[in-house]
């Protein structure tokens, strides 16, 4: 039986297929550059274990900076408020690999979604796991209880290979004492994470306890309190879509992050999660159909309004 949900996921999947060819796949990774561009998928996973899935909402994809929400997670999880001794929680406005700020602000990330901010996330993972990249599949494994998931070599290597931005980032930082392992192996790690393959079910199912008051549904897992998973969220608005924040919280109105593989994820506090996928990106490095896609779901759905 169709639900008004299933009609707004027909509507927007009838919409988006004249915006095909008007944003640009990554390219920046030789790896991500070889992705086929007219794809779309959408899920969504509602908190009382409803679910809904439109287009190619079950193929697997880089999951790319998405990582950072749930590497923060873990590292909120492990050392609590004192991760505010290393990384900021403020907008950068500035392009999620910019380092313009860090000269003036003394090594300090602006927020933990900014890859100078992820990649000091990482740095507090990599002195407590020798495998980071297990403890982050385990947890992702356990959220969406698909024990074959798992990072995609090449792509972790053709990062790798070009992460010159990131792996001076790090040692920048580490001149100011903000970085503790070294920038080689944080970046091994870091590689690993953002080339997590998942699909747009899996990554609306795995999110879905920042909605429910840091209880997973699935699990039964109280992965964060009800007060840290708010307080996420709300890192999530301000900081998700990098310089593009304020005009996706204006459009959108959601917490949210985005990755350049084409995913985002957003939480509908108490409703339930979305992700959209769809690789081509805008001028931003977010996806372009997915923000557009959003846009409407909120639209048609009423959700989230004040
Ligand atoms: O650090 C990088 O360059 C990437 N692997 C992750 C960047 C990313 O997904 C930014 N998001 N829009």
């Amino acid at each position: 039986m169709s639900t008004s949900v299933d009609l707004w996921l027909a509507t927007i999947f009838e919409e988006v297929q004249p915006l095909f060819g008007k944003g640009r796949v990554a390219d920046y990774i030789p790896a991500l550059a070889r992705v086929e561009p007219n794809q779309f998928g959408m899920a969504i996973a509602m908190v009382d274990g409803r679910h809904y899935a439109v287009g190619d909402a079950h193929v697997l994809f880089s999951i790319q900076s998405i990582s950072k929400l749930f590497t923060f997670v873990l590292a909120l999880k492990l050392i609590g408020d004192d991760i505010w001794q290393r990384i900021g929680r403020e907008p950068s406005g500035n392009a999620f690999n910019s380092m313009v700020q860090l000269e003036t602000e003394h090594g300090i990330p602006r927020n933990p979604f900014i890859n100078a901010g992820a990649l000091v996330v990482t740095d507090i993972l990599t002195q407590r796991y020798a495998h980071l990249d297990l403890a982050l599949l385990n947890f992702l494994r356990r959220m969406t209880d698909s024990p074959d998931l798992n990072w995609n070599k090449e792509v972790a290597k053709s990062e790798r290979d070009t992460a010159h931005r990131n792996m001076a980032m790090a040692y920048f930082m580490k001149s100011f004492g903000n970085f503790v392992n070294s920038p080689e192996l944080v970046l091994d790690n870091y590689c690993r994470q953002c080339a997590t393959e998942m699909s747009c079910t899996q990554l609306a199912q795995a999110a879905i306890f920042l909605a429910n008051d840091g209880l997973d549904i699935g699990s039964g897992e109280q992965v964060l309190t009800s007060e840290a998973a708010r307080r996420v969220n709300a890192l999530l608005l301000t900081c998700g879509a990098y310089d593009a924040a304020g005009d996706y919280a204006y459009r959108i109105g959601l917490p949210l992050k985005t990755g350049v593989g084409g995913g985002i994820v957003a939480v509908i506090p108490n409703i339930g999660t979305v992700c959209v996928w769809s690789p081509e990106l805008d001028a931003k490095g977010n996806s372009l159909i997915g923000g557009y896609a959003l846009e409407r779901l909120m639209q048609l759905s009423g959700w989230g309004r004040m």
